[in-house]
């Protein structure tokens, strides 16, 4: 007889993915969730930077969640391909009071959506962040609008975040895992052995929250 521990308690590592324009406050939204942590002064990423984030998910899920925070100016260089591989889920952020940032949107999550699929072959779950939402909106900020936009460009959906005041950073996250999860049941129930791309296999960086450029 299969040997069914009382308390089986289950472990997943996920690799997630923060895309967005220079300055949208990409490490800001990291620092926050990881540490609870803000400072105004910006220090752009080089490469990209890792945080570990571990969620007691429920009594029996633990999650670890590998975020790489990929610099803003990365969208144009050859490394993304290579930042984005065996992702699962992504955030792509912009900054409310910049109208270009929002219009740099659609670049990051083709750029996503070209480079990385789920083992099923979906796009991976993306959700969008509407950052700094503690300062004056610029006009391009529309409510309705970005229900619409997020249908049409394949995102779960959005939240105004604000790293500064600590406004929806957890509920976005635990948004998104929530799906990443449902994928990994629909996944192996879809394939229950062969040889896919288990989504808790993700490789490690070198270390917990340090900085590096592959
Ligand atoms: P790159 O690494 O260059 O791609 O930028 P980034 O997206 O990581 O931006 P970063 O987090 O470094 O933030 C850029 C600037 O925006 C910093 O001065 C932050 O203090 C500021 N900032 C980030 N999030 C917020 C926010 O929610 N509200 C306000 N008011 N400022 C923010
Ligand atoms: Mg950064």
């Amino acid at each position: 007889m299969a040997g069914g521990s009382v308390s089986e308690c289950k472990e997943y590592l996920f690799k997630v993915l923060v895309i967005g324009d220079k300055a949208v406050g990409k490490t800001s939204i990291v620092k926050r969730y990881v540490h609870q942590l803000f400072s105004e002064n910006y220090k752009s990423t080089i490469g990209v930077d890792f945080a570990l984030k571990v969620l007691n998910w429920d009594s029996k899920t633990l999650v670890r969640l590998q975020l790489w925070d990929i610099a803003g100016q990365e969208r144009f260089g050859n490394m993304t391909r290579v930042y984005y591989k065996e992702a699962v889920g992504a955030f792509v952020v912009y900054d409310v009071t910049r109208s270009s940032t929002f219009e740099a949107v659609s670049k990051w999550k083709h750029d996503l959506d070209s480079k990385v699929k789920l083992a099923n072959g979906n796009p991976i779950p993306a959700v969008l962040l509407a950052n700094k939402c503690d300062q004056k909106k610029d006009g391009s900020h529309n409510a309705s609008h970005l229900d619409s936009y997020c249908k049409e460009a394949g995102f779960l959906g959005w939240f105004e975040t604000s790293a500064k005041d600590n406004i929806n950073v957890d509920e976005a996250a635990r948004f998104l895992v929530e799906h990443i999860l449902q994928n990994d049941k629909g996944i192996q129930h879809e394939e229950s052995n062969g040889d896919r791309i288990k989504l808790d296999e993700v490789p490690m960086p070198p270390a917990e929250s340090k900085s590096g450029c592959c």
